[in-house]
């Protein structure tokens, strides 16, 4: 059966993404948050993404309009019902998880797929919340979600051939390139990534460069579009600290250790752009200035 109405659960940055990019793509979507408050401030980031969209002529008011009019907000998982694909994307915590597919799987028909946008825990362990281990299935994307191309389709090893299949054609229909990966933590690109993030910020710690000659060396040297710290700034240190944090306790490799610094400024709060504080000082958002760190 193919997808053609979709479920998306958390509106915050991944979730309004999603539900963005989906409705763009012509699926009638229903996002769901857990306050009406919450669904606002979704909805509005959405309406702002749209609204820059029109403004640079890349999207005509009309279709804005259409894709307005296949989203919807609620506050109540029955409203899903009637998806035939889930996407979460609460807060990566496994208990919240837990309550979440529980009672999706009573309210949801047996055919619907489920989907986890998680970056860092098991899809299996979340499938077997489920009655229907073998409709669930990985579907992660990147932040941000409307302009980054890429989704990793992960299928764990009780996943439907078939269900995997439709999931990745539904990635083809969002636009964006999806490749094909297993239920190991990190699936491909934090595999890759976490370790590179850390070793920046070893780097860093072990005085070889200062923060901005850090940036600037896989910037201008390598042709990244941010450099690492900037890109830690950007997702989170907390996010990264803990996804780091589940990669080593699954590999127990050096590579996935956060390095002290990284803990410490977690500890301290500085999680990066959204609390003002990270790698660099946000006080002025449009000029972040390095911070002073030994
Ligand atoms: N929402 C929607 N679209 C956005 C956006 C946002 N917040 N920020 C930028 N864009 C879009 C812009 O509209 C623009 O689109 P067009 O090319 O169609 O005009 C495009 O992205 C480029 O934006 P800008 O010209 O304004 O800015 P830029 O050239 O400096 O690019 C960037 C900004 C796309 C964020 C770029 O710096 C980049 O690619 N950075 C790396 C991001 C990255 O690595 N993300 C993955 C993080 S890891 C993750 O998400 C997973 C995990 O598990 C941790």
């Amino acid at each position: 059966m193919p997808i053609e109405k979709v479920g998306v659960v958390g509106c915050g940055l991944m979730g309004s993404g999603i539900a963005q990019v989906a409705a763009q793509a012509g699926f009638p979507v229903i996002v769901r948050e857990v306050s009406a408050q919450l669904v606002d401030k979704g909805l509005a980031s959405i309406e702002k993404n749209l609204g820059r969209l029109v403004e640079k002529g890349a999207l005509a008011p009309a279709d804005r309009d259409e894709i307005r009019g296949r989203l919807r907000g609620t506050t109540g998982l029955d409203d899903l019902q009637s998806c035939d694909l889930i996407i979460e994307a609460i807060v990566e915590q496994l208990p919240a998880k837990r309550e979440l597919w529980g009672s999706l799987d009573k309210v949801c028909a047996k055919s619907t797929i489920f989907a986890s946008n998680t970056s860092s825990l098991s899809i299996t362990e979340m499938a077997s919340f489920t009655q229907r281990p073998d409709r669930f299935l990985g579907l992660h994307l990147f932040n941000p979600v409307p302009a980054m191309k890429l989704v990793e389709v992960i299928r764990t090893i009780a996943t439907d051939p078939k269900v995997f299949e439709e999931a990745l054609a539904f990635a083809a229909k969002l636009g964006k390139t999806a490749v094909r990966t297993t239920d190991r933590t990190g699936f491909i690109v934090n595999r890759l990534l976490v370790p590179y993030l850390l070793d920046a910020v070893r780097a860093l710690e072990e005085g070889v460069a200062s923060v901005e000659d850090i940036d600037n060396s896989m910037k201008l040297g390598c042709g990244y579009p941010m450099g690492p710290l900037t890109l830690l700034d950007f997702v989170g240190l907390d996010t990264t600290y803990y996804i780091a944090n589940i990669m080593f306790d699954e590999f127990k490799e050096k590579r996935f250790a956060s390095p002290p610094l990284l803990k410490r400024m977690v500890l301290a709060g500085w999680h990066g752009r959204k609390t003002g504080r990270g790698f660099y000082d946000y006080s002025d958002p449009k000029t972040p200035k390095p911070m002073q760190l030994s």
